[in-house]
């Protein structure tokens, strides 16, 4: 398995253009399945997690293309083989229950495995299974499969969902789109992936309305047409390399990144002392004056706190001046990277869903280990802080989230190689 060593370095300084938005364009894949003409993405982000997405595509039969070095991804899904979205594909990448809601929009039957814990919570499906049998689906659990079916097709109804769960609303969304009359969606979540998935099923002829907002109203049609949409800004890549020159001083731009994307982030990153500026390129950042100041962090659904950039946050606070209370609210254990910065000098205690982070003046480099996605970055940017070198193990997490990670820090001026794992 690859490692990357990364050794502090000093201030920053230069341009990291931000990709493609992995949990867009994840959401947005699926919605191939919603028509049996071409859906065309661009702005793609080159990640393996869409390589995942993609097998599974290809799995039920859908045609798959990636153009233009990944950043095309073209899909038909006109002559699909099987509505059946198997264990092995699944339980590699939660996601892939996406494909839930479109089959079972489209074909009545749908037969999806339970994507199984993982290592920041059990994830379950309850939110998703409750919204499409308000649509009318009927869905039993056999043997760690839904089998779901709409024999008569899907029928708009009124539903308020419990949690404002993201991956629930996509799927409840991409099934109204072709129910039979009108959908009002209640408690829906907010994020910008799902502003730009519904963005794309206007575009394939769906009539929706509201998105971005708690209620959205969907009036089911009875087929889409094909489209070509860009995949909107990354806004947690965006987010953490916004956190590069926090921790390292110097200054950064973003290019392509927009305040609209990370408004509370940037909130929380100005009162710890950090500068974010909108430019006409992107977001220009920079500390204010020396060492940064500690914050409270509670992570929420959008338009609050990303729960994404809680990992990358607290490595921010290890080094800021004060004592900092973080609060995960989404999972309900999303605290894996804390002992991996204690190792590095840092003084975390952590205390069920709640970490207090107080200061130090620099951390030490050491071996660390990722333990998922956006824990795997936040050690990175540690060890750019810390004094001496810091190897981190299990990168494979990394190749999820986060394309040219080491080209992108590399070109700011960070000192960061990827060794070859034997
Ligand atoms: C999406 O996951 C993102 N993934 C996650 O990003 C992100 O952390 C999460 O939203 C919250 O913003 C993608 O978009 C592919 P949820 P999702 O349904 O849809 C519970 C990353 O690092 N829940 O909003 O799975 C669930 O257990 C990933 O890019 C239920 O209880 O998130 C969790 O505690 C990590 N029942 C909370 O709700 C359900 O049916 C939020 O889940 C569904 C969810």
């Amino acid at each position: 398995m690859d490692s990357i060593l990364v050794t502090g370095n000093g201030p920053l300084n230069g341009q990291i253009p931000i990709a493609g938005a992995k949990n867009a364009c994840l959401t947005l894949m699926p919605a191939t399945l919603l028509s049996e003409e071409p859906l065309t993405l661009t702005n793609a982000p080159r990640l393996s997690d869409i390589k995942t997405m993609t097998a599974l595509l290809q799995s039920l039969g859908a045609e798959v293309s990636s153009l233009q070095d990944g950043q095309v991804i073209a899909m038909s899904s006109h002559d699909l083989t099987s509505q059946t979205a198997d264990y092995e594909i699944v339980r590699k990448m939660r996601a892939s229950n996406l494909v839930l809601g479109p089959l079972l929009a489209r074909f009545g039957e749908a037969v999806v495995s339970l994507p199984g814990g993982c290592a920041i919570g059990a994830r379950p499906m309850d939110l998703h299974v409750e919204g499409l049998e308000a649509l009318g689906a009927e869905i039993e659990l056999e043997d760690g499969y839904l089998h779901a079916k709409a024999p008569g097709g899907l029928k708009g109804a009124v539903h308020e969902m419990r949690f404002a769960s993201v991956g629930a609303t996509e799927n409840i969304v991409m099934a109204a789109t072709l129910a039979k009359g009108t959908t009002v969606l209640k408690n829906a979540a907010r994020e910008p992936e799902i502003v730009d998935l519904v963005e794309c099923l206007r575009k394939m002829g769906a009539q929706i309305s509201g998105e971005g907002t708690s209620t959205i109203e969907i009036q089911g049609v009875d087929r889409l047409h094909g489209a070509t949409h860009q995949v909107v800004t990354d806004r947690i890549e965006l987010g953490t390399y916004m956190l590069a020159p926090a921790i390292c001083g110097g200054e950064v731009e973003l290019l392509g990144g927009r305040m609209s994307l990370v408004e509370s982030f940037a909130e929380k990153l100005d009162a710890a002392g950090v500068d974010v500026v909108q430019t006409k390129d992107g977001l220009k950042v920079a500390r204010k004056n020396g060492r940064v100041r500690s914050v409270d962090v509670v992570t929420e659904p959008f338009p609050g706190f990303p729960t994404d950039l809680q990992a990358q946050m607290m490595a921010l606070m290890c080094t800021a001046e004060g004592t900092s209370v973080l609060e995960e609210r989404i999972f309900e254990n999303r605290f894996m990277h804390a002992p991996e910065l204690v190792r590095m000098g840092a003084n975390i205690e952590v205390h069920g869903g709640t970490a207090t982070v107080t200061g130090v003046e620099s951390l030490k480099g050491a071996p660390v280990m990722a333990t998922d996605l956006r824990a795997s970055v936040s050690l990175i940017l540690a060890g750019m802080a810390a004094e001496g070198e810091t190897t981190v193990s299990r990168v494979y997490h990394l190749d999820r989230g986060y394309e040219h990670v080491v080209r992108k820090l590399e070109g700011v001026g960070a000192k960061i190689e990827r060794i070859k794992g034997q």
